[in-house]
């Protein structure tokens, strides 16, 4: 039985940071952004947009009342969550009327959570093949203002829709994983922005891509001609081009470039966008699906999994027949066309004011035509989410 990703959608918010501008804010060459990290600009999340109502968004896009009658699982994987307790995904089946019978949870492992989530989808619907399961990762990645890794953040949301009989990705059977405590990158209880080891946190992430894809490589036996194209958690669209260089010479020339020239089709979005932590993989393989018009049906896609602390995991693809028709790159061309530029005066007030949660406790609006959803306040302690 094929099983994999029938469906997948994208949120992020309307402000951006310009990072030339960002650049020479902070005295720093615009090229070492743009060229050295490889940002263009950075999705900031307005007080409005949350975890949740990203979530919530990323999924109205894909999801019709017929998918929404079979979902009988939700995973919202994030490292951006709003409660210590109780699952964020909960208040996104209630916004998005997902049915109740139907199993609803978290899962943190920093930016592995949607990974992690959508291994649990796959063996969810091994057991129950006329179900299906939406997948949701969802983060603001927040650094500090003019810290090493400020140009690396980023907001946003992707869902994956994942059945029997995918119309866009079946996922091969085959899975490698490696876990280890790593002191790479971690975010203490109540502290809104992240803790980080830079270039540790790179090292960590090829050390553990080699790990995997060669274990894959052992399990499947996959040679790097295999694949049309690698896919990768993209923390800034230079990573994964430095993880991909350590493998690239086990083929000639001409598939290296093939190689490279499907991966500047994969950063396209996550330039724009930036970090989105646990959906940042996904967002990596929709802007290769949209933007690569070379990619046809029968082809193999790698993808890798990167969540600090740390857990990696390598595992493949085929396109499907129809994949290009569950495709709506126009959406997103507009959707990305249409974003603000925030001043960098609002971008560092904002940050500042949302490094105080209390500061979330007010009747909020959202105005972003592409927002379906949006947090509306805390009233009696707790989270209210309304739809427009
Ligand atoms: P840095 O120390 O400011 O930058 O921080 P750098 O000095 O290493 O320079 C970066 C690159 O720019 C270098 O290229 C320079 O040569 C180049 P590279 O050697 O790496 O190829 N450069 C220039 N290029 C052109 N013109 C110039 C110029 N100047 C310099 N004028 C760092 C960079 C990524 C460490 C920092 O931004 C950071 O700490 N970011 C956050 C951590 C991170 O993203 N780590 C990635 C791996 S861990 C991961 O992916 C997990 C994560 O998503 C979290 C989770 O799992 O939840 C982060």
């Amino acid at each position: 039985m094929k099983i994999g990703i029938d469906k997948i959608g994208m949120y992020t918010p309307k402000q951006y940071v310009d990072l030339v501008e960002l650049a020479k804010h902070r005295r720093v060459d615009p090229a070492k952004f743009t060229i050295g990290i490889g940002q263009d600009k950075m999705a900031v999340a307005p007080l409005s947009q949350d975890a949740i109502s990203m979530a919530a968004n990323a999924a109205a896009k894909i999801l019709t009342a017929e998918d929404k009658a079979a979902i009988d699982l939700v995973i919202l994987g994030t490292e951006s969550g709003v409660d210590n307790s109780k699952a964020g995904a909960l208040y996104v089946q209630k916004l998005l009327d997902l049915p109740n019978r139907a199993r609803v949870l978290e899962i943190k492992e920093a930016c592995y959570g949607a990974t992690a989530g959508l291994q649990y989808a796959k063996l969810h619907i091994l057991q129950n093949p006329t179900a299906k399961a939406l997948v949701i990762g969802a983060d603001i990645a927040r650094y500090g203002l003019d810290t090493s890794g400020e140009v690396t953040q980023g907001a946003g949301a992707v869902a994956l829709l994942v059945s029997a009989k995918p119309k866009i990705l079946a996922l091969d059977l085959a899975t490698s994983y490696f876990s280890e405590e790593v002191p790479d990158f971690w975010r203490p209880l109540n502290q809104m922005i992240a803790e980080v080891d830079g270039k540790y946190s790179n090292e960590q992430y090829i050390r553990f891509f080699k790990e995997t894809f060669a274990d894959y490589q052992a399990k499947t036996k996959y040679g790097l001609n295999d694949y049309a194209a690698l896919t990768f958690h993209l923390p800034y669209t230079k990573m994964g081009l430095k993880a991909m260089r350590e493998i690239l010479p086990q083929v000639d020339e001409a598939k290296q470039n093939e190689l490279q020239q499907h991966y500047q089709q994969e950063t396209l979005y996550g330039r724009q966008i930036g970090n989105i932590y646990t959906g940042s993989l996904y967002l990596a393989l929709l802007s290769l699906l949209d933007n690569d018009a070379i990619l046809q049906p029968g082809m193999r896609i790698g993808l890798y999994s990167y969540g600090s602390g740390a857990v990696g995991e390598f595992f493949s693809g085929v396109l499907q027949p129809e994949f290009k028709a569950q495709l709506d790159p126009m959406y997103y061309l507009d959707l990305l066309a249409k974003r603000q530029k925030l001043a960098l005066d609002d971008y560092e007030a904002q940050f500042t004011a949302q490094l105080d949660p209390e500061s979330e406790n007010q009747a909020l609006t959202d105005d972003d035509p592409f927002a379906k959803y949006y947090f509306a306040g805390i009233v009696d302690k707790k989270r209210v989410y309304k739809a427009k």
